[in-house]
């Protein structure tokens, strides 16, 4: 009941405040943040790889005013790349991007937006790597889509994310279930209407486990954005249904969350990657994973309690 709520107050700015001035709220911050910069970042990066997790890195920055904003987050992902390049770390280490932080909400953010993703997707092919659009609130699919269609052109290997509490990702996901495409399935992370997203945790769950089907039956690559044993579960049984190899679909989990499933997979060979976010900006990232777990939010109030 509090995730609606939670999931409101990850866009009130009078909220943001208080929390980021508590002096609590740090320590819970950094087990779901890896750091307000780049060193932060990489020594993170360093470990997971190290443990045979690979990585993709999200330089937190959504939801920008001006134009200004969005050149400076693109120059964080281009500075971001040059770093990965220069560790030899291309093969392992992709970014995931959030168009909201290049200027999708301004005006003319569309073009805006596909501009700054366009340079970013020019200097990941640079080191070897790629870039994954990561999907924002529904009044977005349509424009995050047409620019991951424009990328796609030139960039093949560009990823896109479904939410599978939106009624409408089924055809989304048929749609990308071809060869060369990679898509992160997910439950989804906002709050929506029932207009257009189912409700309740079982119709999510459900469409999840339809979408898995589609895109795992498919010519693509499905990167599984779960941490739900029952979903991975699923996925390694519908991999062995359509003779998939281990090497033509990826786990995907959120730093900070199922440490220990993230390593085992990686032990037992399966191909996992850990999304990394960093940055001063994580407001609404962190305030979005205190709504989809009531353990996330116990953690953090447990923690005005025992200080
Ligand atoms: P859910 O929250 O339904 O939990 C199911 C089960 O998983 C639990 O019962 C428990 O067993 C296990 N579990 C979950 N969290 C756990 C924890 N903290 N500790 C232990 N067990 C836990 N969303 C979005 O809208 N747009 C996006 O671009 C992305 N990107 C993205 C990337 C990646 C790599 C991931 C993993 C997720 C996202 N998301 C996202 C977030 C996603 O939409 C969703 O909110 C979260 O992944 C939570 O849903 P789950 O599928 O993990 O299961």
């Amino acid at each position: 009941m509090l995730g609606p709520v939670l999931l409101a107050a990850s866009r009130s700015d009078r909220i943001h405040r208080i929390v980021s001035r508590a002096p609590v709220t740090r320590p819970v911050v950094d087990r779901f943040i890896a750091g307000n910069g780049l060193p932060e970042a990489l020594e993170v990066v360093d470990a997971l790889t190290a443990d045979g997790i690979e990585v993709t890195l999200d330089h937190l920055g959504e939801d920008i005013t001006d134009a200004a904003q969005a050149r400076r987050n693109r120059d964080a992902y281009l500075a971001l790349l040059d770093a990965l390049g220069g560790k030899g770390l291309g093969g392992r280490a992709e970014v995931s991007v959030k168009l909201s932080a290049f200027g999708q909400g301004l005006p003319g953010g569309h073009d805006l937006a596909l501009a700054g993703a366009r340079r970013v997707c020019e200097a990941a092919a640079a080191i070897g790597t790629t870039v994954t659009l990561d999907m924002e609130d529904h009044t977005t699919v349509d424009s995050t889509l047409a620019i991951l269609a424009e990328l796609r052109r030139d960039f093949p290997r560009t990823g896109a994310v479904l939410q599978a509490y939106l009624s409408r990702t089924e055809d989304d996901a048929r749609a990308l279930a071809v060869e060369g495409s990679r898509v992160r399935l997910v439950k989804g992370a906002y709050k929506e209407p029932a207009s257009v997203a189912y409700q309740s945790k079982r119709d999510v769950d459900l469409a999840y486990a339809r979408c898995l089907r589609i895109l795992m039956a498919g010519d693509g690559y499905p990167m599984i954005g779960s941490h739900d044993p029952r979903m991975i579960e699923l996925a390694l049984r519908l991999a062995e249904r359509y003779g998939r190899s281990p090497d033509t679909y990826e786990f995907q989990m959120l730093y900070g969350i199922r440490d220990a499933e993230q390593r085992r997979l990686a032990a037992a060979g399966r191909r996992i990657r850990a999304y990394v976010p960093y940055g001063a900006d994580w407001y609404g990232y962190f305030m979005r994973r205190l709504a989809e777990r009531p353990a996330n939010l116990a953690f953090f109030l447990r923690s005005f309690t025992t200080r």
